[in-house]
């Protein structure tokens, strides 16, 4: 079985029952927790700091999967490795020395992403790809929940896998806005290796049921397939 990964993204959790939805994470089928830390800048929204990361890391057993959406993200590197990230995706929109931000992300233990907006074309990663861990192809414009997946998002993940390819990058294409499990199958057949998904599993009425549908949704080599 070459299941791809689920990372619900935990935007879209319920605040007020941070731990419990967390907690939930933990004993469903999911592989990450996805993180999005908004500035009020770099998008039009603000998620949440880090106090709320310590309180997710305390009790999250699965890798954490930090997407920032903020300006000059270098700032924050140090932090976020202390906080216990596996995983610190920067925006490559919001990076004038990507190379600089990437190799720093490196240094301070954890693994390297660079997430592309959906305006910004694929092929400008080229000449980092070699260097990066994760590739998130931005399937809504970033900042909210809850919004509708944008198509042209299928062909960013073709050229992704195809740019990681050539290169021999060991880069995981990770795609995420608008995720369900009616889109789940056809992501993963484009090349999408990790699917996150706020809305879909949060607002749903038995999330972790949901997480195992998604789960099942991307099964590589489902035999309802064969
Ligand atoms: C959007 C965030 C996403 C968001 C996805 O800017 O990066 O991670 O939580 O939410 P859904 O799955 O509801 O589109
Ligand atoms: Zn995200």
């Amino acid at each position: 079985m070459n299941k791809a990964k689920i990372a619900p993204s935990l935007l879209a959790a319920d605040f007020g029952n941070l731990q419990r939805d967390v907690e939930m994470v933990n004993q469903s089928q999911a592989d990450w927790h996805h993180i999005d830390i908004m500035d009020g800048v770099f998008v039009p929204n603000i998620s949440y700091g880090m106090p709320v990361v310590k309180t997710i890391s305390e009790h999250a057993t699965k890798p954490l999967d930090v997407h920032l959406m903020i300006v000059d993200p270098d700032r924050y590197i140090n932090t976020f490795a202390e906080l216990g990230a596996t995983y610190l995706t920067v925006h490559y929109e919001a990076c004038t020395h990507l190379h600089r931000t990437v190799q720093a992300i490196k240094n301070a233990g954890m693994k390297a992403g660079v997430a592309l907006n959906p305006h910004t074309n694929v092929n400008l990663l080229k000449n980092i790809i070699s260097d990066l861990d994760l590739v998130l192809i931005m399937s809504v414009n970033p900042g909210f929940g809850g919004q509708s997946f944008i198509e042209n998002s299928y062909e960013k993940i073709r050229d992704a896998k195809e740019l990681i390819k050539m290169n021999e990058s060991k880069a995981l294409v990770e795609v995420d806005g608008g995720v369900t499990a009616k889109n789940a199958k056809a992501l993963i057949k484009a090349g999408a290796d990790v699917l996150v998904a706020g809305s879909f599993i949060f607002k749903s009425e038995d999330p972790s049921t949901t997480i195992k549908e998604l789960k099942i949704a991307t099964d590589k080599w489902s035999i309802f397939e064969l």
